[in-house]
């Protein structure tokens, strides 16, 4: 699978997506650094705060209420935010859009 980043300087990358990992997993493997993804997926620091594209979001799995407490912590909370490392990437994700919320 593929998916669409933008960056926040704008610019759009497409990288290779492996199913099974998570989009913030992803996002690093595909060499996207500006993410700092702090806590390496375990839920507690919000830095992997990403903004999905709207055709996708009725594919993500459900936000649980946590998510949704440490997304509240992010000024730029917007309704179609997510925490990218609690994203699976799976084949029916393909070319799915990201854009890296802003620090
Ligand atoms: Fe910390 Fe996602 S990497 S919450």
């Amino acid at each position: 699978a593929h998916m669409v980043v933008t960056l926040r300087d704008g610019t759009e990358k497409q990288i290779e997506a492996e199913n099974g990992i998570s989009v913030m997993e992803n996002l690093r493997e595909g060499g996207v650094d500006e993410m700092l993804a702090l806590c390496g997926g375990c839920l507690s620091c919000a830095t992997c705060h990403v903004f999905v594209g709207e055709s996708f979001l009725p594919l993500l799995p459900e936000m649980t209420e946590d998510e949704s407490d440490l997304l509240d912590s992010a000024d730029s909370r917007q309704p179609n935010s997510r925490l990218s490392c609690q994203i699976e990437m799976s084949e029916a994700l393909d070319g799915l859009s990201i854009t890296i919320a802003p620090e």
